[in-house]
C-alpha cells in the first residue's frame, strides 16, 4: 500500500503551509482548524491565527473574546477555547515549550487521540497513525471493514490494520498521505475510482461496495430548539447579551433571550412577570448545530424589559462587529445592515415580514 499511496501523493498533494514546518504549535493549530472545517475554508483562518499569535505564548497572552472573535464562523466554539486552555497550560508548565511525548500532549484539554497522533508524527516523526474520517473512510473500503467505524471495535480493527501498513520509516508522510488520499480521492460521495491506483487492491471497488462502505452505527440525534431573541436599538446603542451558561455558543455574545413558547408570533410575557413591550417580528431563521436544529426569531422592541438588563450589556452599534457572535447572529446583522458605519441609524433598517 505504501509504495502506491506515497506516489500518488507525491503527484496530487496540495502545497499547504502546515505541510512546511515542523512547529508543533503549528502543527496543532493547523489540525485543530481542520477538524472543524474544510482545507479551502481553514486556509484563511490557519493564517490569521499565525499572524496575530505567532508563536504559543501569544496565544496564551490574548484574551478569551479574542480567540472567540478569531475563530467566528468555524463553529464548535469549545474547540477555540481549549485552544486558548491548552496555550496557557504549555505557556505557564511548560515554559512555552509544547510537549515532545504522546501521553503529555494527550492531557492537554481539546487533544484527542487524533489530534496528538498527528502532532506527535507531524513535528517529531514519532510512529503513531492518524485515524479521523478520511482515514476511517480509505481504510474500510481498501480493507473491506464491515464493522462499524464508529464503534470501540471498528476503531480498534482500523488501528490494528493502520499500525500493520504505516510506513516506520516516515510515519508523517505517511499519514499526511492517507489523510489527503481520503479527502481528494477516495472522497466520501463520489469517489474517484475510474482514477484510483489501488483498484486491483481495493476491497470495496471489486466488491462493489464503496458507495455502502464505511459502516456506521450511530446517526446522532438532533434536537428541535426554539430560539427567540429582542433586539433592541436606543440612541445608537445595541443591548447584547454574553453567553456565559454551559450550553451552546458558549462565551460568544447574541440577543437577550425571551421564553416564548408558543407559536412564532405569538410572544408570551417574559419570564419572571416581566411586561413584553410590544413586539415586531423582523427575521426568522433556521441554523443547524451538530445536535440541535434551531429556529430562531428576531423580535425588535423599543424598549428592553428591565429584568433581562442585569444580564445584558448595552454598546454603540458601530462597535457590534468587534464581538464574536454565532454565525446567524452575524448573518442577521449583515442582512439587516446592522454594519459599523450605520451609527446614525435611528433605527434597523429590516424587512418587516
Ligand atoms: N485534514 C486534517 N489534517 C489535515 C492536514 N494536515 N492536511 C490536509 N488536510 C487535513
Amino acid at each position: 500500500m505504501k509504495k502506491l499511496l506515497f506516489d500518488w501523493f507525491s503527484q496530487k498533494k496540495r502545497d499547504l503551509p502546515w505541510r512546511h514546518t515542523k512547529d508543533p504549535y503549528l502543527i496543532w493549530l493547523s489540525e485543530v482548524i481542520l477538524q472543524q472545517t474544510q482545507v479551502v475554508q481553514g486556509l484563511s483562518y490557519y493564517l490569521n491565527f499565525c499572524s496575530k499569535y505567532p508563536t504559543i505564548e501569544d496565544l496564551a497572552n490574548a484574551s478569551e473574546d479574542e480567540v472567540l472573535k478569531l475563530w467566528q464562523g468555524l463553529g464548535y466554539y469549545s474547540r477555540a477555547r481549549n485552544l486558548h486552555k491548552t496555550a496557557k497550560i504549555v505557556a505557564e508548565n511548560y515554559n512555552g515549550v509544547f510537549p515532545n511525548t504522546y501521553d503529555e500532549i494527550r492531557t492537554l484539554p481539546g487533544i484527542g487521540d487524533y489530534t496528538t497522533a498527528a502532532i506527535v508524527s507531524f513535528a517529531f516523526d514519532l510512529c503513531y497513525p492518524v485515524l479521523d474520517g478520511n482515514v476511517s473512510r480509505v481504510i474500510s473500503r481498501m480493507f473491506g471493514v464491515i464493522t462499524p467505524v464508529d464503534t470501540p471495535a471498528g476503531k480498534a480493527e482500523l488501528m490494528r490494520i493502520l499500525n500493520k501498513q504505516i510506513d516506520k520509516k516516515n510515519p508523517a508522510e505517511f499519514n499526511q498521505a492517507i489523510m489527503e488520499f481520503g479527502a481528494i480521492q477516495c472522497k466520501p460521495r463520489g469517489p474517484l475510482c475510474e482514477t484510483c491506483p489501488f483498484q486491483a487492491e481495493c476491497y470495496a471497488f471489486r466488491h462493489k461496495v464503496v458507495d455502502i462502505l464505511p459502516m456506521k452505527k450511530n446517526k446522532t440525534a438532533v434536537k428541535p430548539r426554539r430560539l427567540d431573541y429582542l433586539v433592541c436599538i436606543e440612541n445608537n446603542h445595541i443591548w447584547i447579551k454574553k453567553r456565559t451558561n454551559r450550553d451552546i455558543w458558549q462565551g460568544l455574545y447574541d440577543f437577550p433571550e425571551i421564553d416564548c413558547r408558543g407559536a412564532v408570533g405569538a410572544p408570551l410575557p417574559t419570564k419572571k412577570g416581566g411586561q413584553t413591550p410590544p413586539l415586531q417580528l423582523l427575521d426568522t431563521c433556521e441554523h443547524q448545530l451538530s445536535h440541535q436544529k434551531l429556529t430562531i426569531s428576531f423580535w425588535e422592541t423599543e424598549k428592553l424589559p428591565e429584568n433581562l438588563k442585569s444580564s445584558a450589556q448595552k454598546v454603540p452599534i458601530s462597535q457590534f462587529f468587534e464581538f464574536a457572535t454565532p454565525k446567524p447572529i452575524h448573518n442577521f446583522a449583515i442582512k439587516n445592515q446592522l454594519i459599523a458605519n450605520s451609527v446614525e441609524k435611528k433605527s434597523l433598517n429590516v424587512k418587516k415580514l
